[in-house]
């Protein structure tokens, strides 16, 4: 796949980057000419992932992690600065969902989320920032829609990733002046990913969301590693503090977004 970018010999750590969209940014650096570093809880999804990072070209490495264990995420990002010698691109995308009102969730429950999104991305910024190359290191962390559209079912993921679209804006103007932009992208409905097969679980919600799309259309993997790169990239570099939704126009919809989200499942009395 041909790209018009160029990340040759950069170092890139995708957190959360073994599977579904942040494994599609991590090969679309990969495929750029960047080193890319991957980390995940699943010892097995790293290895995998690692393995095709370097089928790719890249001078790639793993780490089995969680993010909500701030040491353990200090100590990847130590090694790994090491062998690198510093990280130019961090990517923050690490994320847990499931479809829950409000209602039937426990405090542990609406907490996970919380931990893993919100708490989650700032393990990983604040452990990075020792080794974010100063100036010109560019930082995305990964939201979604659910930071500013009301769901059903999603007041956990609502209030997380709008806590990390809060956590890049401070965070533009806190490490701005050392010359590092953090920015977040906001996938729409992306086909062939762990949260679309949680949120849009049979064919008939798959339909509605489709046609609720502008593009009429799901996005791919891959185009939120294209964003992801046009971001990082020199064209971007008076960029800073955005949210970019990536999403075919969905979020335009707004409310009617929220409304396919209700018709999930009816609200009990
Ligand atoms: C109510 C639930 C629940 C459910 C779990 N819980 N599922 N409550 N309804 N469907 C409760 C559990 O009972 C428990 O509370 C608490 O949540 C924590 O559950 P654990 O299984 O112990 O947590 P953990 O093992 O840490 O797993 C975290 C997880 C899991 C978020 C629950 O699903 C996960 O690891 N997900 C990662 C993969 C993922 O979600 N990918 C999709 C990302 S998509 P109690 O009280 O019993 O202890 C995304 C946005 C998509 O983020 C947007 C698309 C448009
Ligand atoms: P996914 O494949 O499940 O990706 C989540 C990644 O995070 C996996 O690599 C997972 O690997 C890792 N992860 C989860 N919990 C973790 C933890 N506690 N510590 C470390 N790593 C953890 O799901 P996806 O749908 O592609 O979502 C990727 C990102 O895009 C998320 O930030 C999500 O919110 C966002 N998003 C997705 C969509 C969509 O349509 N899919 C839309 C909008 C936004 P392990 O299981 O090995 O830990």
């Amino acid at each position: 796949m041909a790209t018009i970018f160029d990340f040759s010999s950069r170092q890139v750590f995708v957190f959360g980057g073994t599977s579904g969209i942040n494994l599609g940014i991590a090969r679309s650096f990969a495929r750029a000419g960047a080193n890319v570093a991957v980390a995940s809880r699943s010892q097995d999804k790293v290895d995998a992932a690692v393995a095709e990072l370097v089928e790719l070209g890249s001078d790639s490495r793993g780490y089995s992690l969680d993010v909500r264990d701030p040491e353990a995420v200090k100590t990847a990002l130590a090694t790994h600065s090491e062998y690198a010698a510093g990280i130019d691109i961090l990517i923050s995308g690490a994320a847990g969902n499931f479809p829950a009102f409000a209602k039937d969730m426990s405090a542990n429950a609406f907490k996970s989320v919380i931990d893993i999104d919100l708490l989650g991305s700032f393990n990983v910024l604040s452990a990075a920032l020792p080794y974010l190359v100063k100036p010109g290191a560019s930082v995305i962390n990964i939201s979604a829609p659910q930071a500013y559209l009301a769901m059903p079912m999603q007041s956990h993921v609502c209030a997380a990733k709008a806590g990390v679209d809060m956590l890049t804006r401070t965070l533009a103007l806190e490490w701005g002046p050392m010359g590092i932009r953090i920015n977040s992208i906001a996938p729409g409905p992306i086909a062939d990913t762990e949260g679309f097969r949680r949120l849009i679980p049979n064919e008939k919600i798959a339909e509605q969301t489709r046609r609720s799309v502008p593009l009429q259309r799901f996005g791919a993997s891959s185009e939120i590693g294209d964003a992801a790169m046009f971001l990082c990239s020199d064209a971007a570099a008076y960029i800073s503090g955005v949210v970019l939704p990536v999403d075919g126009g969905w979020s335009v919809a707004g409310a009617s977004a929220a409304a396919l989200a209700m018709a999930h499942k009816p609200q009990g009395k």
